[in-house]
């Protein structure tokens, strides 16, 4: 199958959180399992791809969209990236969707408009690559979302000859790419297609409700996601598009990759470790505990969160619980950054309490790894997760998480205190301030047992959490979206 990846982000080249994790593992998975991947991923400014550059395509500028460049990087996984090269859209300080304050870029709905529309293009027979035309195109999340409207229109007007399958996955359902309905000019969409049945919310444009209408298959990252995200409560407005899509909505749980997120292999990690060996593992939490100035005590229960700073993440359950969560000489190491109050919050306690209390503020993909190797246990109390990376690579360093009870969360960590023999992890029984104290309770029950700790620990490393498995179910989502975008007359 030839694969077009269209994604904003893509690990390890420019990553603000899991969907890059995802980009860069999956493709080298689907990859694995013989197919031709091509990720279609901007151009931003500083980012190196070291690869097999190969040729550069010029995308003349037409319809009020800029001129830009394809350029080839073959990596050594055999996945070809397609780095969309336009200057005016791309290069710019700050992240890919975000300037250097902060704020989004004012002209988002152009920058990841183009994003789809050159997805969308090399799924056809107008293909800028010429012979490599896409059968399936795999847009995810909102700023690829509008290639799947693109595509269906392709195919109706059938000026294109080849049109690709399209498959639209939802990493977060919480960001939309919500502009003014004017932008639907600049961007193509039909008349017929601005209204409830197209991409019209509440007055306003959702590119990502454009996907969700036109796609001819739907994912989202955990299969408890899926169930939730067509209730109200979880459905961010979107909720009654997504029922009306249920035939066609699978959810797929993430796996991590094991080049990159193995203690055994971790080229980050001052010391290697893994379940027969884990004396590495103590020394990576001394390391941490000198580098973040904390007492230097081995004993000491170390929690450990590397997260982005959102209301998503529950980090206000953990600043609510301070007190309670370093009772007995526990620790606290934090990797973070976003919400400024959040950010301020995290701070200001850990100045209270040095020894005992640590906080980093901004990205560190180093700082990262040693928290997952070097932390007794790891917090992810979120309130809501799609899939959630975390959570696994703690588990395959020996950190068991304590986490939310929901999304994907759910369906990948076992309790430990309904299932003692096979547990892996904590889940809160209830979203609030109690649910998360009570697991806290439970965590250090079975911390101060070493014997039950330690099976805990192994439960999960021991976890099957590769992409085979995965990328599998995707290669049959890709199917069947071939199957049903083909024409039938008969
Ligand atoms: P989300 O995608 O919602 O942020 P995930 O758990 O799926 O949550 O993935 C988060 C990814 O981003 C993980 O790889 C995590 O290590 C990484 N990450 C988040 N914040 C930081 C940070 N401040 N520094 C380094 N890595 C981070
Ligand atoms: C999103 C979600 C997270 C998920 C990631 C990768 O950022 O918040 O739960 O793991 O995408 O799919």
């Amino acid at each position: 199958m030839k694969i077009l990846f269209a994604t904003p982000e893509c690990a390890p080249f420019v990553k603000t959180g899991g969907l890059g994790d995802v980009s860069g593992a999956l493709p080298t998975a689907l990859a694995a399992l013989g197919h031709d991947v091509r990720v279609l991923l901007p151009a931003y400014r500083g980012m190196k791809v070291a690869g097999e550059v190969g040729d550069s395509v010029d995308l003349p500028a037409e319809d009020g969209w800029p001129a830009a460049q394809l350029l080839t990087v073959k990596l050594d996984s055999g996945v070809t990236m397609l780095l969309l090269a336009c200057p005016a859209l791309y290069q710019r300080a700050g992240g890919p969707y975000v300037d250097a304050s902060g704020q989004d870029y004012l002209d988002n709905v152009r920058r990841f408009g183009f994003l789809s529309r050159i997805a969308a293009k090399l799924g056809t027979s107008a293909s800028p690559l010429g012979e490599w035309q896409a059968d399936v195109v795999h847009c995810h999340d909102w700023p690829a979302a509008l290639a799947p409207l693109y595509l269906a229109h392709a195919r109706e007007r059938n000026v294109h000859g080849h049109v690709a399958a399209s498959v639209l996955t939802i990493h977060n359902l919480a960001f939309q790419g919500v502009f003014d309905m004017h932008h639907a000019d600049l961007l193509g969409i039909p008349g017929y297609w601005r209204g409830m049945d197209g991409v019209e919310f509440w007055g306003q444009l959702s590119m990502l409700k454009g996907g969700l209408q036109f796609a001819d298959a739907i994912t989202t990252v955990s299969p408890n996601y899926a169930s939730e995200i067509q209730t109200p409560e979880f459905g961010c407005g979107l909720d009654g598009a997504l029922r009306w899509r249920r035939e066609h909505l699978t959810g797929i749980l993430n796996g991590i990759d094991m080049q990159v997120w193995s203690p055994q292999v971790d080229e980050l990690l001052p010391a290697r470790f893994g379940p027969g060996d884990m004396a590495g593992k103590t020394r990576n939490k001394a390391m941490l505990q000198a580098q973040c100035g904390l007492a230097p005590d081995p004993e000491a229960l170390m929690f450990g969160m590397v997260s982005r700073l959102t209301s998503q993440k529950g980090i206000d359950l953990v600043l609510a619980r301070l007190p309670e969560l370093l009772e007995g000489g526990a620790q606290l190491v934090v990797l973070g950054s976003g919400d400024a109050g959040l950010q301020k919050a995290l701070t200001d306690a850990a100045a209270r309490s040095p020894r005992a209390m640590h906080v980093t503020l901004g990205f560190n993909e180093r700082l990262a790894h040693m928290i997952e190797a070097g932390a007794d246990a790891f917090l992810m109390p979120s309130r809501f997760e799609p899939c959630g990376l975390n959570q696994m690579y703690s588990q395959a360093y020996g950190t068991p998480p304590l986490v939310g009870g929901t999304g994907g969360l759910v369906d990948s960590v076992l309790d430990a205190t309904e299932d003692p023999h096979k547990g892996t992890g904590f889940v809160m029984r209830t979203a609030d301030e109690e649910g998360f104290s009570n697991a806290v309770q439970r965590l250090r029950r079975a911390w101060i047992d070493p014997v039950t700790w330690r099976r805990i620990q192994a439960n999960g490393m021991a976890q099957p959490f590769g992409w085979e498995a995965s990328a599998k179910r995707y290669v049959e989502v890709y199917a069947d979206a071939m199957e049903r975008a083909t024409p039938k007359f008969f």
